[in-house]
């Protein structure tokens, strides 16, 4: 697709980070934009904040775990601008831990939002997209799809799992609806609030989730340096418009992602034990 004007683009967890630098770029190439975001105070911020640049744009308040709420947003879409050219499953949070040690209630917010939320998109909106002569859909997944680094189990499942589903999406549509492209967007560091997605967990995943100090203070500073969101965003409509299905916005040689990434192809084709190539 290379004319976004006037098309819709919908973006889930685009109140903040990442999902909020794809409604502003969509929105600069003059689509419409619908964000569905959980954290009500934060969606309004946005969607008054893109309205006032101009923007034609709408806001629902969607807990993507709950396939009854993707629908709903699904089908708001369609009621406020007629259906789907562009969909942005990216909501997401992150929690870590010793697999063994991390309560279930982790395990299951992080793959909840991340794995179940993406499944909930795809089932509410690829049939809207396959009704349009072009379109596309991107699935946020991370680096962690593509290596395992240890203290990030639910969020490696997860995150392998929807560079998974969008493999095997890929493959569907191209036999099906040729019309109708996928990405899966897989960025190492990038600066959001993701340090903080806590501040969404739902209060009967609750159990055992004191934040380990520690842990948390090192991810925010990886956070911090990370890649402006707006960069993000710039690779994703590059990749719509050259219908490219990997995403790796940290693709530079010597980047320590891309060599973990590289290194664990490396060890798959030797049939070696996986080696930690990340510095942690
Ligand atoms: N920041 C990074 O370094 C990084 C790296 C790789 C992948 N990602 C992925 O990028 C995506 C966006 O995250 P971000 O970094 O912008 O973080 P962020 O916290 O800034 O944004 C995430 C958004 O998702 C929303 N959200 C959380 N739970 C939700 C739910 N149940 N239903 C609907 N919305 C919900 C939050 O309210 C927030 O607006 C996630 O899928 C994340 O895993 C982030």
């Amino acid at each position: 697709m290379q004319d976004l004007r006037g098309k819709v683009a919908v973006v889930t967890g685009g109140a903040s980070g990442i999902g909020y630098a794809l409604a502003r770029c969509f929105a600069s190439e003059g689509a419409r934009v619908v964000i569905g975001d959980v954290e009500a105070a934060a969606l309004d911020r946005a969607v008054s904040e893109l309205g006032a640049s101009g923007a034609d744009v709408e806001g629902v308040v969607t807990d993507v775990t709950d396939p009854a709420q993707m629908q709903a947003l699904a089908d708001a879409a369609v009621t406020r601008f007629d259906g789907v050219h562009v969909f942005c499953n990216n909501a997401g949070v992150g929690g870590g831990g010793l697999s063994w040690e991390m309560p279930l209630s982790t395990w299951e917010w992080v793959i909840g939002v991340n794995l179940w939320g993406v499944i909930h998109g795809v089932r509410a909106f690829v049939p809207l997209l396959m009704q349009q002569t072009e379109a596309h859909i991107v699935n946020t997944a991370s680096v962690a799809g593509l290596v395992a680094a240890p203290f990030m189990g639910p969020y490696n499942a997860s995150k392998h799992a929807v560079v998974a589903i969008s493999e095997t999406l890929h493959h569907e549509l191209a036999l099906s609806a040729p019309q109708v492209r996928v990405s899966v967007l897989c960025p190492g560091w990038v600066n959001t609030n993701i340090a903080q997605s806590a501040r969404n967990r739902p209060a009967h995943l609750q159990e055992g989730a004191a934040p380990d100090p520690e842990a948390a203070a090192l991810l925010r500073g990886f956070i911090e340096q990370g890649m402006p969101p707006d960069e993000v965003a710039a690779k994703v409509l590059e990749a719509i418009r050259e219908e490219r299905f990997w995403i790796l916005t940290h693709d530079e040689p010597g980047d320590f992602w891309v060599d973990g990434v590289n290194q664990r192809l490396r060890s798959l084709g030797a049939r070696a034990n996986p080696q930690l190539g990340l510095p942690l």
